[in-house]
Order: C-alpha cells, then structure tokens, then sequence
C-alpha cells in the first residue's frame, strides 16, 4: 500500500525549517503541492528570513510543486491570503498541517505577561486563524484534513512552560470541537504530539539523542493523519520511531445522594472520585452530564433521569 497525496494542496505553517520542513518535503514526495509557510524568525518569534524560499527550492530540485508564504499566522488577513494565492495557483486547499512555533519559556513567577500572550498567540490563535482561513473551502469541496501540533508539555506539563503549555493542551481542545464541527463536511482533524531534535529542542538534547529524534521519524504519523484515510480526533505521539496515542479520559461518576452533597461528603468519597479505574473517553462533552446521569439512574432508578438523556 502506497500513500500518496497526488492532486491534494497542503499548507505546512512554520515549514521553512525542523519538522515542517520534513512535513513539507514528504508531501511534496508523494505528490502534494505544498504551500511552505515560515515568516522565518528565530526560536523566540523576533525576526524574519527567507527560510520558506529555500524549502520551495529544495523541493523543486527534486522535481515537486510548491510555494512560498511568509506570512503569519497571527495575521489572520495573511492567512486567507495564503489560502486564497493557493487556491488561485492550484485550484483548492486540502490539507493544513499547524505547526508554526515558538518558545518563551521561563518559570511563571519569572514570565512577562507579554510573553505569556505572545505563545498563546502564535501557538493556539495562530492555528485557529490559519484553519479558520481554510474552513469555508474544506466545507465546500467536502474535504479536509487538519493536523494541530500539540506537545507533551500541554498533555502533561514540563517546568518552565506555562505559556506553550497551555496553548498546546488549547489546541487538543480546538481539536475537539472541529473533528465534530468538520464531521459532516469530511473534514477530519487530528493531533500530533512530537518529540524531535530541531533548533526548538537543541539545547534539551545530549547529541546522541539529537540525531535518534530526527524529525523524518516523526513525519510518517503526521502524513498518515492528513491523509484519505485518517481517523478524526485523535491524539498521537511520535518521536525516535515510537509511535502512540493519547486520550482525555473521565472515570464512572460517582452520585452523592443529598444528605452526602457536602463538602465532608466529596471528602469522604475523594478515593472513589479519583480512582483510576474504569476510563473511558468521551467523544463529546454531553458524555460528561451523560455519565453523571448515568450514575445517579445507579443509586435512584431509571426514572430518576430526565427523558432526554434516557435512552
Ligand atoms: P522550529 O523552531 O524549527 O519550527 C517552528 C517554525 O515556526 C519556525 O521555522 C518558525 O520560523 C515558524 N514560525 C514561528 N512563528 C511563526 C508565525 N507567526 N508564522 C509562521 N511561522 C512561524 O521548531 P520545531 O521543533 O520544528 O517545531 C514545530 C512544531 O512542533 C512547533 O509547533 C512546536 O511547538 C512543536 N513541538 C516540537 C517538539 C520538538 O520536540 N521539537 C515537541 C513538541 C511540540
């Protein structure tokens, strides 16, 4: 089996360099006409460079179509720009791979609020901005594959990462509600939680381990997750040729009676309440008042619930 992504467009954001680079590259070898994406910056989003011509020129050396937009995806006017050049140029827009980043990283009693602002901006408004850009085209054509680029910092937490945290669990959750917004229109939506050695993890990498993280090892899962045959709403990881995935889960809700609704109640019941067992994972929000339902029909009886949630 071969996929190939022959007759699809793709925007990779932030590809003039690490792993959309790789992205961009992999597309354009199977097919794709890429649109690179890089306002070519450094680490901490000052500056600019010429960074997406050079991955356009790399990629038309090897015989593939693609083009170069230095716009950013904080800028949401540069972003129906991009999509509409690509539009003109190729006929349509298929594919949006979010991956534009930066790193302000700094303990929260030591961050700026400005630079709190400025990754939420880049990270989680950016990807809105540029899937929003793409939107009315994917509903249109009953086609789209969108991949955000979560982290394990925003699924899990790392010191020093309060900003890029929080924008990247945001994005799991923008995630969320697009693949069933997106549903009825084909259009499916994914995470992608990396680990790969670029100049955002140079510093965090002995070399050894700069090399085994390689960001070609985590651009198979990527490509599989914008492609035909991509599921929708999942979380994946990837990095050094490990592959997983990852879910929000809630555990069976546990009902307290009246007499027990009390603060000593909660106390009394907070092993059971926040016991690991019995996971599962919601694929909308209604399954959380569902479940809660579900377990007072436990203590009270079938009719307990109200006819709405029955059945
Ligand atoms: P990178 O720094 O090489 O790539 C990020 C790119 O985004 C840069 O080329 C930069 O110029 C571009 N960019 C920044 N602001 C932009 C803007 N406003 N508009 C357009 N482009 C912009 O770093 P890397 O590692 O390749 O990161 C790619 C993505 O993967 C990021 O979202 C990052 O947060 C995420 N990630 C990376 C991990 C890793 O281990 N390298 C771990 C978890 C997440």
């Amino acid at each position: 089996m071969t996929i190939s992504f022959k007759d699809k467009v793709a925007i990779v954001t932030g590809a003039g360099g690490g792993l959309g680079k790789e992205y961009a590259l992999e597309l354009a070898r199977r097919g794709a006409k890429v649109v690179v994406n890089d306002l070519g910056g450094s680490r901490d989003g000052t500056g600019s460079s010429d960074a997406a011509a050079k991955v356009v020129e790399e990629i038309e050396a090897a015989g593939g179509e693609a083009m170069a937009n230095g716009g950013s995806v904080t800028e949401y006017e540069q972003m129906e720009k991009m999509v509409a050049d690509a539009k003109q140029k190729w006929g349509g827009v298929h594919i949006l791979i979010n991956n534009a980043g930066v790193l302000r990283d700094k303990t929260f009693a030591k961050m700026d609020p400005a630079d709190f602002e400025f990754v939420l901006k880049v990270h989680l408004t950016g990807s809105a901005f540029a899937t929003k850009a793409c939107w009315e085209t994917f509903r249109e054509q009953a086609y789209g594959r969108v991949l955000m680029t979560a982290s394990s910092t925003g699924l899990f937490g790392n010191f020093g990462q309060a900003n890029y945290g929080a924008a990247k669990l945001g994005l799991a959750g923008l995630t969320k509600t697009l693949q069933l917004e997106g549903a009825k229109y084909n259009i499916r939506v994914n995470s992608l939680s990396p680990v790969a050695g670029t100049r955002m993890t140079e510093d965090l990498f002995p070399e050894e381990a700069f090399k085994l993280f390689a960001p070609e090892n985590v651009a198979p899962a990527a490509l599989f997750l914008v492609s035909e045959d991509a599921p929708t709403n999942a979380i994946v990881g990837a990095g050094a040729g490990g592959f997983h995935s990852a879910w929000v889960v809630m555990n069976d809700a546990v009902w307290l009676p009246d007499g027990q609704r009390t603060v000593e109640g909660f106390a009394e019941n907070w092993d059971k309440i926040s016991e690991m067992s019995n996971l599962h994972a919601p694929q909308s929000g209604s399954e959380q008042s569902a479940a809660i339902l579900k377990a007072m029909q436990q203590v009270l009886g079938a009719d307990a619930a109200p006819s709405s949630t029955r059945g």
